[in-house]
């Protein structure tokens, strides 16, 4: 370990982000009874440019007059780039009860297009005497975002989750592709004269999880377009978990129960992982830093991975 410690990123729960658009009221009590972790109300790309205004309104009503549960409440402003972001900063933090939990910021490019919002709530916050502090997500989804990851992730002590959006990562990448997430028609590699498809968000999902690991915050994997297609989703789900993602989005409401399958531990991995511990203490009573669990090496490294797997399963049962 560096001398600098890594930072634990936030103890809760993101299995799960179900999003609905602001501009359709009539689904807010079935987010809110969903099994989501996190709700994301929309006002960015789901909600057509003339309904902002009603959309931010029923979302504001909603806050306070839904019944979230103990569920983490976030709101997708719009992107830096458009004339409705302040609004949506300054009717929110103006108007919603403090239920609201999360500001979502998309399409970050760098660390200053954070403080920039960072300066309004913080001003908007101080001016109506709120007394619970937004917390901040914000989506990876340009050329510059991945580009600006790492700075990116330590823009703000209020930022505590970064996604992965594919949509609009492929378009900024100009990849030639029109599907959201998920394995794509054309990247494969040929052996033998059989096709074998790869993964292109593997790196920019790797990139984030860096830069969020370093700076104690959760790496998300965004949406998966083809909500008929629940094979695919659990794959990409599957590989997003091994790669140190905590959760992935849900844009529709078939996608909550597989996303919180993958993303909670299994009792299977849970026993082994308790397993690995018990067998390193018991190297550790004999004086040995190395030992053989199921005829493969564990090590002080191996407490470590253990770890990860029985606090994931801990705070998720908690
Ligand atoms: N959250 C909760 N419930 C939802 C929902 C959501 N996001 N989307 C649909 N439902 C409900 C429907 O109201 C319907 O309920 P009912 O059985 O009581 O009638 C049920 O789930 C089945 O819905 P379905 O008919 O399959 O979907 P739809 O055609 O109504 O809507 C989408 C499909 C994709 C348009 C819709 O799910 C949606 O808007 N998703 C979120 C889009 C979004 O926010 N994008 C931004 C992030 S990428
Ligand atoms: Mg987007």
């Amino acid at each position: 370990m560096s001398f600098r410690i890594q930072p634990q990123a936030p103890a809760r729960p993101n299995r799960c982000q179900l999003f609905g658009p602001g501009s359709r009221p009539a689904i807010f009590e079935k987010m809110a009874a969903s099994a989501a972790d996190v709700i994301n109300l929309d006002l960015e790309d789901s909600v057509a440019p003339d309904d902002k205004p009603e959309a931010r309104k029923n979302i504001i009503q909603a806050i306070g007059d839904v019944d979230w549960g103990g569920k983490y409440l976030s709101v997708r402003i719009n992107g830096l780039d458009t004339p409705y972001w302040y609004r949506d900063v300054v009717d929110l933090l103006e108007n919603a009860s403090d239920r609201i939990d999360q500001i979502m910021i998309p399409k970050v490019g760098c660390a200053a297009d954070i403080y920039a919002v960072d300066a309004l709530v913080t001003a908007v916050e101080a001016a109506n005497g709120r007394s619970k502090p937004i917390s901040f997500e914000v989506i990876i989804e340009s050329a510059a975002g991945i580009a600006h990851v790492e700075e990116i992730a330590a823009a703000s002590p209020r930022l505590q989750a970064m996604s992965l959006g594919a949509a609009d990562f492929a378009a900024s990448m100009g990849m030639q592709t029109t599907g959201i997430g998920g394995t794509q028609e054309d990247y494969y590699m040929v052996r033998e004269g059989v096709k074998h498809w790869s993964d292109p968000w593997h790196w920019a999902q790797a990139a984030i999880v860096a830069a969020c690991r370093t700076h104690g915050v959760l790496p998300v994997d965004g949406p998966f377009g083809d909500f008929s297609d629940d094979d695919g989703f659990v794959a990409q789900a599957k590989r997003s978990a091994t790669l140190g993602m905590v959760g992935k989005w849900a844009i529709h409401p078939k996608q909550v129960a597989l996303a919180n399958d993958v993303f909670t531990p299994s009792d299977d991995a849970v026993s082994e992982a308790r397993e690995i511990l018990a067998a390193m203490e018991q190297a550790k009573k004999d004086g040995a830093g190395a030992t053989v669990y199921k005829g493969r090496l564990v090590d002080i490294a191996s407490i470590k991975q253990a770890e990860v797997i029985v606090r994931q399963s801990e705070m998720i049962a908690g």
